[in-house]
């Protein structure tokens, strides 16, 4: 592939009209929540600025990350991998392998010094001098540092690689730890923690740089602000249960079934911030909650160690009070507020439901 090349060079040598062209901007403007009055900026840049040359190194990790990339539907990966970035190196859908393959990621390293983008997925092993995750016959951690050194930015994907994931859950034999850990603050990092994370917000991040030349707005964590901006919690479909003390108690009784809040059964949402809620997996079909299990703060640091996933969470840490008076207190403020009476139109409707299928009363 010709590095200088743009996107609509792409498409013209694929014959790839101009109407999809627009299409394609419309949607990475969209997924990089950015407004509809930035269409013509991004159409723009897309025509002018050549494609990012992207190095994808796989760490101490399952792939799960990339398998969840794999599967972004808006953009498709194929439009992203194909069209839209010049992915020059990655050791999960790269066809290359050997001498010839780590060869080439010598030679784009130099005549990209400085401007190619650094995704890292997984975490670094750094325990006996790091070789517990080797690569092209070389400690992970090694080619780490030599592939950082002249990146023009680094991205952390997942949470392996943004706190060591699993790998670095207590006692954490292999000494994994982030990348950040490794390559320092001296580069423009980002931050998309997730186990995994939502496909299209690496999308988004990648095209952001790709066409804008810098990071999008991180919030003080370094994560992207306009994915990482509001708690699992704020977004929840099933946050009416929850502010009117309706709480699944079991995963099998009804208020399960009648899909109540899950916060008694662990559920992180109230302390995880995330997309989960909006953009979900799949093109939008499902995420965990929708799947009836109760988030468990996937895109926290340390998330293995925090506590037991199915304990709720008053019992290790304070946060929201005493959880069995929300109900009371909540459906009270709900009656009075107009704006709250479609919410508990729904609960009570669910809360008939439960009863039905349970044959009992439900509390
Ligand atoms: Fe949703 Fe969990 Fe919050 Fe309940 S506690 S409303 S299930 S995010
Ligand atoms: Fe992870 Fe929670 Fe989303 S477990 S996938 S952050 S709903």
């Amino acid at each position: 592939m010709d590095k200088k090349e743009t996107m609509w060079d792409v498409c013209l040598r694929k014959n790839i009209n101009r109407r999809s062209f627009l299409k394609s901007c419309v949607a990475l403007t969209s997924i990089m929540g950015l407004n509809t009055d930035m269409v013509s900026k991004v159409v723009a840049a897309a025509e002018k600025n050549p494609l990012p040359v992207v190095i994808w190194l796989h760490g101490h990790e399952c792939t799960g990350c990339d398998e969840s990339f794999l599967r972004s539907g808006t953009p498709l990966t194929s439009d992203v991998v194909l069209n839209s970035i010049a992915l020059e190196y990655s050791h999960a859908l790269s066809a290359g392998a050997g001498e010839p393959f780590e060869a080439h990621l010598h030679d784009i390293m130099q005549q990209y010094a400085g401007k190619y983008i650094l995704a890292v997925e997984g975490a670094a092993a750094t325990a006996e001098n790091g070789i517990y995750c080797m690569t092209g016959g070389k400690p992970f951690v090694t080619v780490l540092k030599e592939v950082a050194k002249n990146a023009a930015a680094i991205i952390e994907y997942g949470s392996c690689a943004t706190s060591g994931g699993i790998q670095a859950a207590k006692p954490n034999p292999t000494g994994s730890v982030s990348i950040r850990e490794i390559v320092g603050n001296s580069k423009p990092i980002v931050k998309v923690p997730g186990c995994p994370p939502i496909p299209e917000v690496m999308t988004g991040v990648v095209m952001h740089y790709a066409l804008f030349g810098k990071l999008p707005p991180l919030d003080s964590e370094g994560r992207p602000k306009q994915f990482y901006g509001n708690r699992i919690h704020d977004t929840c479909y099933r946050r009416p249960f929850f502010d009117t003390g309706m709480f699944a108690e079991n995963f099998d009784d009804a208020g399960a079934k009648a899909g109540w809040c899950l916060y008694k059964l662990g559920c992180r949402g109230p302390v995880t911030y995330n997309s989960c809620g909006n953009l979900r997996w799949w093109n939008g079909l499902s995420y965990p909650i929708q799947s009836g299990h109760g988030c468990i703060g996937c895109s926290n640091d340390h998330f293995w160690d925090e506590a037991p996933f199915y304990k709720r969470l008053p019992e290790y840490g304070p946060l929201l009070g005493d959880v069995d008076k929300i109900g009371a207190v909540a459906a009270g403020l709900t009656v009075a507020g107009v704006v709250a009476h479609g919410a508990m139109s729904a609960v009570q409707k669910s809360k008939r439901d439960a009863q039905k299928s349970d044959g009992k009363k439900v509390e």
